[in-house]
């Protein structure tokens, strides 16, 4: 077959997910840390002769895990796609679920780094040839790619997951107004007159704390309140103590990336959730909707 997945260390569940929907043959890679803190990364190969001329796909994610940071995770795709192109694929096809910085996309305060392009950029000088995605934090970090650079929408298979909840009345909560796009994206697929309430946020851009404001009109309606990430739970268990207090009946958290950090899980529970729905595009405990079927898709193309 003249297309090889690379299956990366921080994608290992979806890698092999994505494996068994594609029917395509795999190969892992070796990795760790030296003592002095860099990180070593090697495709798990006998002969370099397997790669040349090759399709590779790499799946490899930039989540942080008990074992790496999202910054050593970030490196080890760098060397992952730079290794490829150096035993001479014939294209490397690089496939990062969540896309680590991507909040980093604008100077809030003077004196801060666009980093979220500059490791668009990274990765495309390291010998990318196309780049995807999963519901990127801003579509514009995409721009900065030169390569043809893809942002693929998981709404559809999250909303596919929700309908088996049986709701009644739904409604569609966006926690900021960043989100609306991404909420009406996702509001359609549980009906065409399906509402989508929107909160007003205001987050502090020194001390991080957010103010979230508005009304909701949920009364006695099943709300389903949808992030791209959920990191500490503040923006989610904000949302969804308004949408309790407003009257909702059951308040169904989903997020794309679930990056859980802190008492997170805590938090949105005890604000009142029913539920924590996520994807696999991070490592989680509530990963019931898996993205294999978006990247199958789009490597199969
Ligand atoms: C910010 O604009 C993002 O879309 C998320 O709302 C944010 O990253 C969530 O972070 P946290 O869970 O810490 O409130």
């Amino acid at each position: 077959m003249d297309k090889l997945i690379v299956i990366g260390p921080s994608s290992q569940l979806l890698g092999m997910r994505t494996v068994q929907k594609t029917g395509l043959d795999f190969v892992q890679t070796e990795h760790k840390t030296f003592p002095d803190g860099e990180c070593y990364i090697r495709i798990k190969i006998d002969d370099e002769s397997k790669i040349a001329g090759k399709e590779m796909i790499v799946i490899h994610t930039l989540g942080a895990s008990n074992h790496a940071d999202q910054n050593h995770r970030l490196l080890e795709l760098i060397m992952i796609i730079s290794s490829l192109k150096r035993m001479k694929a014939k294209k490397v096809r690089v496939f990062t679920p969540y896309l680590a910085y991507a909040r980093q996309d604008k100077a809030f305060r003077p004196g801060e780094s666009l980093i979220a392009h500059v490791i668009c950029k990274m990765i495309e000088n390291a010998g990318a040839d196309e780049f995807y995605t999963v519901d990127v934090h801003a579509d514009h970090v995409l721009e900065s790619f030169s390569i043809p650079a893809f942002n693929l929408n998981p709404m559809k298979l999250l909303a596919e997951y929700v309908k088996t909840k049986n709701l009644k009345d739904p409604v569609v909560v966006s926690p900021d107004k960043g989100a609306v796009k991404r909420s009406k994206s996702f509001a359609q697929f549980f009906g065409k007159d399906v509402p989508v309430e929107v909160f007003s946020k205001e987050r502090d851009v020194i001390t991080g704390d957010i103010k979230m404001t508005g009304e909701l009109n949920v009364e006695k309606m099943d709300v389903i309140i949808a992030d791209d990430i959920i990191s500490t739970g503040g923006t989610m268990s904000s949302a969804i103590k308004i949408a309790k207090k407003s009257g909702a009946r059951n308040v169904y958290a989903i997020g794309t990336h679930l990056l859980l950090i802190q008492d997170a899980i805590t938090r949105i529970l005890d604000a009142g959730a029913n539920e924590i729905i996520g994807t696999d595009t991070l490592k989680n405990p509530f990963a019931q909707v898996s993205m294999a079927d978006l990247l199958s898709e789009a490597i199969l193309k």
